[in-house]
């Protein structure tokens, strides 16, 4: 079941450990995507088990802030379907920014198989040897 995010579903957001960002950060991040409709999440059950951030802070253009899918349910296709979902919803915009960081070899290949292509590279976001890396696509509405 893929769906926007609710108000409700915040505190099961936030338990997620997604070891991406320091805690308070990404507590920022899951509490105004979920008031601007811009998360979406992945339920199995009644378990949340992926969601995706996304809004328009990267120079005014639409761009993926936190794409997480729990451990025990990668592999399955949930990445994809929900960049397809941010995709979709940022349509208008004719365009999508994705960062990841250099380490980050299953992104990396996530992305590279659906058509992202590299624009550009952080540095000083991360510790140093592991730059922000940029992902750019074209999208038709
Ligand atoms: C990156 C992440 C979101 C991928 O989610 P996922 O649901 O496992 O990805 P999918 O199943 O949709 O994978 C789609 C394709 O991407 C590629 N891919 C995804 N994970 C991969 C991996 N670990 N190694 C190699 N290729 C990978 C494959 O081509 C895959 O297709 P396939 O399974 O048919 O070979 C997930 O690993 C994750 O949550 N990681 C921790 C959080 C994170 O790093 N988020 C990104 C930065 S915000």
């Amino acid at each position: 079941m893929i769906m926007p995010a609710l108000s409700s579903d915040l505190e099961e957001l936030i338990e997620v450990d997604i070891a991406l960002t320091v805690r308070e950060r990404q507590n920022e991040i899951l509490r105004a995507s979920v008031a601007a409709d811009g998360c979406i999440v992945v339920r199995d059950g009644e378990r949340l088990v992926a969601f995706v951030t996304w809004d328009l802070g990267f120079f005014n253009r639409p761009f993926v802030r936190l794409l997480v899918v729990i451990d025990s349910h990668r592999r399955r296709g949930l990445g994809r379907r929900l960049l397809l979902a941010v995709e979709r919803a940022a349509a208008a915009y004719a365009e999508l920014f994705v960062s990841t960081e250099a380490i980050n070899a299953p992104m990396q290949a996530l992305l590279a198989v659906h058509g992202y292509v590299p624009s550009g590279s952080i540095d000083n976001i991360n510790a140093p040897g592991n730059a922000e890396l940029v992902f750019y696509k074209r999208l038709s509405e």
